[in-house]
């Protein structure tokens, strides 16, 4: 852990290393703290790339006195703030006391420390002393006495470098504005593009590469949970592939609303932000007082987006992911919303077990319907009593009487929400997010609770826990299906900090539940895959990837997610079809070779099911359970773009390189098709491998040169899936 974060006291810079990037920060002759490179490995003092000149119109500060060739403006910036004559966006902004935005924070001190830095209250990155370090830069603004320490924390071995602060006021009391977590302006006169997930319900991390252009170019989540954009960007170079060129991400650890911005400035600079989202948003901050500014991983790659989705798998998996569930298998799981939607009873549910424990599912997952008077999606929420009449038998009866059939039970939540129909919304209307003399904005016939206040958070978390006490209850869906829009709490000081104290609330509720339920699997879920974000996955180890279940459609969702997201994060199932989100028929076997990339399970009814299909499905399951513990812990790659090509295809390789598992659709089936030849990635070199399920040896490096042909199954729609180790 040598040479990781280093100050030279020379010429004032803070480098820090990574196994293959640099990044470098300048204290310059008047303290401002500026950024001078973050590429691949480098040694030296890279300030030459700083260019000064007097351009005309631009700002100069003060202290430069009557030279005209230093500014804000152009000048890259660590973390730059407004009224100082950047007059590019700005990551932080401050309302002062007398009214005014300007801030100037110039270097005051620093702090190397072993290990990584966590945050109080939000979910952050976590390492030990062997696998980080943490640097500390506090920068202050004199005239208002505010306090900004700069927080890095450093995975060299992954290649990961995140960001956050700490805002300390010791003056009068002022509002935060705006506040972003990390700045990248790159010193280039070369193009760049920029890469963003984008999508709607059931089309969720669509991949968007565009030429960056003059202007700003804005993602917006003012949502709380965003099906829209999801909190990750990609800066690369036009000629930058899956292996090969230069790419930097930024990934937000917080799951609410969020801006990210990239910018191209008049001397095609360009800047990279992300941080909270600025709408909405007014923080005050008293004298004393603090504020934590939430985390963005940062990582660079010189391998293409592979070797980047590499680093930030490892780092979500082994560094973010937390608890019993982050290194093991998850169980096979049997949702009942798509086999039973409202209408079930204790009796049905029990058949449904017979049926799953027959095709050697490991849990029942009880979804909607349980609870209050729920028949409907109108009522209930935030009614957390088992309805026992709808079951004929309380909870603990039905959840014995399913683990004596030696299945897990598991069951689905919406503790963040309220219906209007409802026995907790009669008792304290005020609990929900409304604003007075306005009629509340519905969605999904639902408001939202006020989880900025602790007593709301309280109430519904002792009702969780009597329901999780109660029986064996080994899994959590927790769901989150409407968007925030009034933004109002009853008791808060300042309706400016709402929707920021929400998060906290919400954080809050989780990380005591994971304290609680060391056990608890919680899988993360938000009208399907609003919520899919490095925040919600410190406590939710998988998340439900979209309600959109079909095959195909899949392929797109998983591929746009995986840039970020490893898959052992990706809840997956198999449904029936026709699928009831686009009536698309697929093969059983290709939504089976689609849902193993992730955490895998069922939405369907089997009884259903011709005797086929059982076997077909029992056959699933083992193999998910012997390849389990690849798919969980080995290297993805994608293999092929469903965007681009006819095929998906994609694998998963062994820690040792030594098992590998290809998975390949066709996803167009065409008259006298030319052969389709999937290249693997990631093989030992010089070794023979065996196909397992074609009883074939191949040379990996010829795998890897010119892959291996798909052969034609003349079927809409084909899969394969084929295990390979090494001779
Ligand atoms: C959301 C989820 C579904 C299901 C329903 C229940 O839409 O994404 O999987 O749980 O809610 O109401």
């Amino acid at each position: 852990m040598d040479n990781i974060v280093i100050y030279n006291e020379k010429d004032r810079t803070f480098t820090i290393n990574t196994k293959s990037s640099t990044y470098q920060m300048q204290v310059d002759e008047y303290g401002v703290l500026l950024h001078l490179y973050y590429g691949r490995r480098a040694v030296g003092c890279m300030d030459y790339l700083l260019t000064h000149a007097d351009r005309g119109t631009i700002t100069n500060i003060y202290d430069a006195g009557m030279n005209r060739h230093y500014s804000y403006d152009t000048l890259p910036q660590e973390y730059p703030v407004s009224g100082m004559g950047d007059m590019r966006s700005p990551a932080l902004m401050v309302l002062n006391n007398d009214g005014s935005t300007a801030s100037d924070l110039r270097f005051e001190g620093y702090e190397i420390t072993d290990g990584k830095y966590s945050l109080k209250g939000l979910p952050a990155v976590y390492a030990d002393a062997s696998e980080a370090k943490t640097l500390a830069i506090t920068l202050s603004d004199k005239a208002s006495k505010l306090k900004v320490k700069l927080l890095y924390g450093i995975l060299p071995g992954l290649d990961i470098i995140t960001r956050a602060a700490i805002i300390t006021n010791e003056g009068e009391e002022v509002r935060l504005e705006k506040v972003l977590s990390a700045n990248l302006d790159f010193l280039t006169d070369k193009n760049k593009e920029l890469i963003t997930f984008y999508g709607r319900h059931g089309m969720e991390r669509k991949l968007q590469r565009e030429y960056i252009g003059h202007g700003e170019k804005t993602i917006i989540n003012r949502r709380g949970s965003s099906h829209q954009h999801n909190p990750m960007m990609i800066v690369c170079d036009p000629d930058t592939t899956e292996n090969s060129g230069v790419c930097y991400s930024m990934q937000f650890v917080y799951s609410g609303c969020f801006k990210g911005t990239c910018e191209k400035d008049q001397l095609d600079q360009v800047r990279l932000q992300l941080g909270l989202s600025d709408e909405k948003f007014s923080y005050p901050l008293k004298k004393g007082e603090e504020f934590v500014v939430p985390e963005v991983i940062m990582s660079y790659s010189d391998g293409g987006f592979s070797k980047l989705s590499h680093n930030l798998h490892s780092c979500i998996r082994k560094h973010v992911c937390r608890g019993y569930w982050r290194d093991i298998e998850r169980p096979v799981l049997i949702n009942s919303w798509e086999a039973f939607y409202f209408s079930f009873t204790g009796e049905s549910l029990l058949g449904f077990c017979d049926e799953a424990a027959a095709l050697g599912i490991d849990m029942l997952v009880l979804d909607d319907g349980w609870f209050g008077g729920r028949n409907d999606d109108n009522s209930s929420l935030g009614d957390w009593i088992v309805n026992e009449e709808k079951l004929g038998m309380p909870l603990p009866e039905l959840v014995k009487r399913i683990n004596d059939k030696g299945v897990k039970f598991g069951i689905w939540v919406e503790p963040e929400m309220i219906s209007e129909e409802s026995r907790l919304y009669k008792e304290h209307p005020d609990w929900a997010l409304t604003i007075p003399g306005r009629a509340p904005v519905r969605g999904r016939n639902q408001l939202v609770l006020d989880f900025s206040r602790k007593e709301v958070v309280d109430h519904i978390f002792s009702m969780i826990c009597d329901i999780l006490d109660s029986a064996n209850i080994e899994y959590v869906k927790w769901d989150f299906n409407r968007v925030i829009v009034d933004v109002y709490s009853r008791t808060a000081s300042d309706q400016g900090k709402v929707l920021y104290d929400y998060v906290l609330g919400l954080y809050d509720f989780l990380e005591r539940l994971n304290e609680r339920y060391p056990k608890l699997l919680i899988e993360g879920c938000a009208g399907g895959g609003g919520r899919y974000d490095a925040g919600m996955m410190y406590y939710t180890p998988q998340i439900w990837l979209s309600d959109n279940t079909d095959a195909i459609d899949r392929l797109r969702i998983q591929y746009g997610s995986s840039f970020g997201y490893p898959i052992s994060t990706m809840g997956a199932h198999v449904s029936a079809v026709p699928n009831e989100m686009n009536g698309r028929v697929t093969p059983l076997n290709t939504r089976s070779v689609t849902a193993m990339s992730g955490t895998f399970g069922y939405e369907l009814d089997p009884k259903k099911l011709s005797e086929d299909d059982k076997n077909e499905i029992r056959n699933q399951v083992k193999t998910f359970k012997k390849y389990g513990s690849l798919i969980h812990n080995g290297t993805y790659y994608r293999l092929s773009s469903p965007f681009e090509k006819d095929y998906t295809a994609w694998l998963v390789v062994s820690e040792d390189k030594k098992e590998a598992l290809l998975s390949a659709v066709i996803t167009n089936e065409r008259a006298n098709p030319l052969p389709h030849y999937v290249k693997l990635a990631g093989l030992l070199d010089q070794t023979i491998y065996h196909n397992d399920d074609l009883g074939v040896d191949y040379s990996s490096d010829a795998l890897m040169e010119v892959g291996i042909p798909l052969p034609n199954i003349m079927n809409e729609y084909a899969a394969y899936q084929w295990h390979f180790s090494a001779r």
